[in-house]
């Protein structure tokens, strides 16, 4: 399962959209129903827009009526294991704060994380309605 799922990250990441970074991404999330949903980064000429492969995995996998997601794999070309940006460990963490992630280089270095160490406490107290409204 570990090698099925790098070789579909590994896949999906050379479908990259990074002509401004040239740094290409690719993820694949395993669900509880073996669906297995892969995703790239796709940047934009507005930098900020630019959507990172595990938050595109996320939108793809719901869209496709997954949401119970049982691990994540990465894989980019660099020296080091990458680790999720704050913003999709936030994004994960809406479905699975307690996820298995292992990150791949390309070389096959791999290191193994789980999100609720990456993002202790990700929902606390978020949107809840003030007393008295
Ligand atoms: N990127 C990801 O897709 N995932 C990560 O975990 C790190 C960063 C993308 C965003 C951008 O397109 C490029 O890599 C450089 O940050």
């Amino acid at each position: 399962m570990n090698d099925k799922l790098r070789a579909a990250a590994e896949e999906a990441r050379l479908r990259a959209y990074a002509p401004y970074s040239g740094f290409l991404v690719g993820a694949a999330l395993s669900c509880q129903s073996g669906t297995v949903i892969t995703g790239c980064n796709v940047e934009n000429i507005s930098l900020g827009l630019t959507m990172c492969a595990e938050r595109a995995c996320v939108a793809k996998a719901i869209g496709q009526g997954e949401n119970s997601f049982r691990h994540l794999t990465i894989v980019a070309d660099t020296d080091e294991p990458v680790v999720p940006c704050g913003g999709c460990r936030q994004v994960l963490a809406e479905f699975a704060p307690d996820l298995q992630i292992t990150s791949w280089t390309l070389d096959g270095k791999k290191q193994d994380f789980s999100l609720s160490a990456l993002l202790p406490i990700p929902k606390q107290g978020i949107l809840q309605v003030p007393r008295g409204t």
